[in-house]
């Protein structure tokens, strides 16, 4: 299949061998320069990868995607930057599905393909009074990865999935594309398909299943879906509807 070309995204492409982060460096460049938009930052090799919630994040030299994007988008208010989380995830997930079409979103953005993580995001705003004034969009892709460490939960790649190894500089340019096309969905401020789009291919949606907050015992919910900060909502077994943000829940794989 011809890789669509993008019109911005990825047009400035700046690799490194080894890096601390690519997303570290692309908040230095934006601290201190004005990389044009979509700008990305690439790497083989992290010694300071960083994932969610001050973790880490693994990847072998050489094997996976390790990218940061630039953009600077317009309007968009503090209340509503959940929606770049959505971009990102939609843009990940319709590469993933190229190869692995049952592959979901879980909540707030990661990749899943079954109950295994290929990908995660880690979106990081600079803000102007109420507005976003930069986003630095951090992907970390497993490509060919065929090993992880033991104390990774729940690892996977997409050789792992389909047993072939993949090039991953055509992967990127399939996501420098697919980026690009949900980023403009949302400066053309199409916030209900966004959302419709992401709720439609989340992990667990719909679907009994045990979570847990931080300190409290586990408890049996379902969810139905965000509310317009990005919260997950969860109905409870009582049919309450409990609203969490990005720390205050954990999944759990225990089966029901
Ligand atoms: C997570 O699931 O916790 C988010 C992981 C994000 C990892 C990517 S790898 C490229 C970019 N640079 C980083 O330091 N982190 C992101």
């Amino acid at each position: 299949m011809n890789i669509p070309a993008s019109l911005f995204t990825g047009k400035n492409r700046i690799y490194f061998p080894e890096l601390d982060s690519t997303n570290t460096y692309a908040m230095d460049v934006i601290a201190k320069t004005n990389p044009p938009e979509g700008t990305c930052i690439y790497t083989d090799f992290q010694t300071a990868g960083r994932g969610q919630i001050g973790r880490c994040w693994h990847s072998k030299a050489g094997d996976n995607l390790l990218l940061s994007y630039i953009f600077y988008p317009r309007a968009l208010n503090v209340s509503s930057q959940f929606y770049l989380n959505i971009v990102s995830s939609l843009a990940v997930l319709d590469v993933l599905k190229m190869w692995c079409p049952d592959a979901k979103i879980k909540w707030p953005n990661d990749l899943y393909v079954g109950n295994n993580k290929i990908a995660g995001i880690l979106v990081q705003n600079t803000l102007r009074g109420f507005y976003i004034k930069s986003t630095v969009i951090g992907i970390g892709l497993n490509i060919n990865q065929n090993r992880f460490p033991a104390d990774l939960p729940n690892p996977t790649s997409l050789f792992l999935e389909t047993g072939v190894l993949k090039n991953k500089n055509e992967i990127m340019q399939w996501l420098d594309a697919r980026l690009e096309y949900h980023y403009l969905r949302l400066q053309a401020s199409q916030w209900n398909s966004l959302r419709n789009d992401y709720l439609s291919d989340m992990y667990k949606l719909h679907e009994w299943a045990f979570f847990r907050s931080p300190g409290k015992p586990k408890f049996l919910g379902k969810i139905t879906g965000i509310d317009e900060q990005g919260k997950l909502l969860i109905c409870l077994e009582n049919q309450d509807i409990a609203s969490f943000g990005f720390r205050e829940i954990e999944f759990l794989f225990d089966p029901v």
